[in-house]
């Protein structure tokens, strides 16, 4: 085979496998699965939120939960960065509005400041969710 043409079937082949690393259902080295955090922390995480959010926390133990909530879904958005999962433009800015979201919730539980807590819901966190499953939940 011609030198030109290795370098093309090896071009070839690392594009590939860049396709194939970029997971989405599971990242590309550690075994857990994207459904799996899904359906333990921003699911559970982000409807306990929504659901203190629906008034407001009753008193200083739902205040500190939602401080938790608000931790575990800026984390959420780095883990969804993290092995090698992420395929596209549209799952990183995804994950980069959960990231703040998840942020500008836990500061405003913290505060105790109701109204920032709702808008870091609804504007970021939420917005997150749907940004990223309308493009990449249906897709294996
Ligand atoms: C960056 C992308 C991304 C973001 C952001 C994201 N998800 Fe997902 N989510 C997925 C993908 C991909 C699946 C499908 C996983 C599969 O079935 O392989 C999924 C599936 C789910 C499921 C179904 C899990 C199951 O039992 O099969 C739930 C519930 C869920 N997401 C909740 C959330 C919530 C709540 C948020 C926002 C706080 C969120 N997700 C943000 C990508 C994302």
């Amino acid at each position: 085979m011609k030198k030109w043409m290795m370098t093309v079937a090896v071009a070839a082949l690392a594009l590939t496998g860049w396709q194939v690393a970029a997971q989405v259902s599971k990242g590309k080295t550690r075994p857990l699965e994207t459904k799996t955090w899904m359906k333990t922390i921003n699911g559970p995480h982000c409807s306990a939120a929504a659901k203190m959010l629906k008034g407001a926390p009753a008193d200083d133990k739902e205040w500190a939960d939602l401080v938790v909530h608000g931790q575990m879904l800026s984390e959420a958005g780095h883990v969804l960065m993290a092995d090698g999962r992420c395929p596209d433009k549209a799952w990183a800015d995804a994950s980069k509005q959960l990231q703040d979201g998840g942020t500008a919730l836990a500061s405003a539980a913290a505060a105790k400041n109701v109204d920032e807590a709702k808008a870091a819901l609804n504007n970021s966190v939420l917005a997150s969710c749907k940004g990223c499953h309308s493009l990449h939940k249906m897709k294996k």
